[in-house]
Parts: C-alpha cells; sequence; structure tokens
C-alpha cells in the first residue's frame, strides 16, 4: 500500500487526534501525549506516552489479526502514527474483566482483586456527556446504537481478544485485570458492514497487574497517584519489545 498523506484535523480527543488522508477509506490517528482520568477531569502531558501506546497498540492489532480478529490498522508510517480503515464507531464501548477492579468494585461491592469464575463482559454507552454509563443489549438494541447480531459479534470477539491478550501480557509476567474496547462498522465500500475492532489497544484503558507484587502497569498510576507514568509505560515497552524506548 503507498501510504496516503495527513490532512485536515478532523477531532481533537483527549489521547489522539485523528486527520483525515488522502484515500477518503483511511483516517490519520496520531497517538499524543495527553493524558486524562476521570472523563479529563484531571490531565497531564507524559512524555513517550503516545509512542509506548501507539507501538503496543499496533504489535496487539497486528497479532489479533493474524489470528482472525479484524482490526482497523492498515499501517503504521511512523512510531506514533497508525493509517486505520474508517469506521462508523459503534456507540457501545466494551470491558472484558477476569478481576474485579475500579467501577465494578465500586459499583456492586466486589472487592478490588477478587478473581471471576469466568471472564465479564460489560456493555458502556459511549457518551462523554454521560461519563459513559453502563448499559444492557436491550438499551442499545431499543436505541439504535447497535444489531443484535452486531451485540452477538462484539461479545464473541471481545472473549477472543481476551483469550488473547491474557496469554500475551501472561509472558511479560502481568495479570490482565480488564480491558476496554471500541469497534466500528468499515465504510468502504469494499468492506461496507464488517465490524473492524478499532480505537486503541493501550495500557490506558486496560489494567495490569505485575503477578507476585501486584505493582501496577496501567493508567491506575496516574489516576492514583501510584508513581511516575511515564517510567511505568517505558518499563513496559522494555519489557514487550526487549529493548529501551530510546535505545543506543
Ligand atoms: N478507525 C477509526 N475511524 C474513525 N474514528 C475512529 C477510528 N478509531 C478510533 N476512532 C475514534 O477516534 C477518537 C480517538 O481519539 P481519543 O481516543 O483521544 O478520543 P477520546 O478523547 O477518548 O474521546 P472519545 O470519548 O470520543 O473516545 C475516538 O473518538 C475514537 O472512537
Ligand atoms: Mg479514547
Amino acid at each position: 500500500m503507498t501510504t496516503p498523506s495527513k490532512t485536515e484535523l478532523q477531532y481533537t480527543g483527549k489521547a489522539k487526534n485523528v486527520y483525515g488522508t488522502t484515500d477518503p477509506d483511511l483516517v490519520w490517528i496520531e497517538f499524543t501525549d495527553g493524558a486524562t482520568a476521570f472523563n479529563g477531569v484531571k490531565r497531564a502531558q507524559v512524555r513517550d506516552k503516545g509512542e509506548v501506546n501507539a507501538r503496543l497498540s499496533a504489535i496487539i492489532f497486528e497479532r489479533l489479526d493474524a489470528s482472525g480478529v479484524p482490526t482497523h490498522l492498515a499501517s503504521t508510517p511512523s512510531p506514533t502514527v497508525h493509517i486505520c480503515h474508517r469506521v462508523q464507531i459503534i456507540p457501545v464501548e466494551v470491558v472484558v474483566r477476569n478481576i474485579a477492579a475500579g467501577s465494578l468494585s465500586k459499583r456492586l461491592g466486589i472487592a478490588e482483586g477478587t478473581a471471576l469464575d469466568r471472564p465479564l463482559v460489560e456493555f458502556f454507552y459511549k457518551s462523554d456527556a454521560l461519563d459513559d454509563p453502563l448499559v444492557n443489549d436491550d438499551h442499545a438494541l431499543l436505541f439504535g446504537w447497535a444489531q443484535a447480531w452486531e451485540l452477538a459479534y462484539l461479545r464473541h470477539a471481545a472473549l477472543e481478544v481476551n483469550d488473547f491478550l491474557r496469554a500475551f501480557w501472561d509472558e511479560f509476567d502481568l495479570t490482565l485485570v480488564d480491558f476496554k474496547l471500541e469497534f466500528g462498522r468499515a465504510l468502504a465500500p469494499d468492506r461496507r458492514g464488517q465490524i473492524l475492532l478499532a480505537d486503541e489497544i493501550t495500557p490506558d484503558g486496560s489494567r495490569l497487574w505485575e503477578k507476585g507484587t501486584q505493582r501496577r502497569f496501567d493508567k491506575d498510576v496516574f489516576r492514583r497517584d501510584l508513581g511516575d507514568l511515564g517510567d511505568t509505560y517505558r518499563e513496559l515497552f522494555r519489557r514487550v519489545f526487549g529493548q529501551r524506548l530510546h535505545a543506543g
């Protein structure tokens, strides 16, 4: 594929900027060093975060594609950029949990760290204005956010991603506690209707606990002031890629 050029800025997100490209079916997604928590209330710039997230998400999406979960990633022209198939994002965020933590613990009073007997899949309505509330299939169907077959696919694909990610992080001595996914409907005529795993899989939207020490290798370090997020992400990079981010 010849790399298309970046055109106009289309969306400024909290952690990424989305640009158009000279190919209308592709978007240019730039990962930034912006860190936010509590729906944008807490903010900081964290050096290297964009690059660590872009490179981690790329290797994970490439492996998922190879193992049969189609993703939006088309190419990586630079360390902080993903060129992706443009999708219509399905406004239902999918969270998979293996261990209770975060909003699940808060909502239902399940102690953080409680192992779940099987993976729990939760849907959240993607709405910053409403703080991404928990919803069920019936809400999604009734309000037209997704069709029944799409919800079935989201659940099935999310569980497959969970199996993959548990094994992936296990290799680096990390336990996958939970993670969030976004999916979208491909817009290109030759792929129309196909559901692609979109957005990102990064430690921003995952919980990763080091086996034994329980040290956090995710954005909870920033949310809960547990240490330096940049150092944490650079250490995660070193473990996965076997070299320092700025080697040499
Ligand atoms: N392939 C794609 N095509 C179109 N939009 C995409 C694609 N992949 C991700 N997006 C969207 O691009 C945006 C990425 O920016 P970022 O993750 O920084 O947003 P955010 O601040 O988290 O806001 P949001 O609440 O919209 O997710 C998100 O809105 C995401 O849903
Ligand atoms: Mg986002």
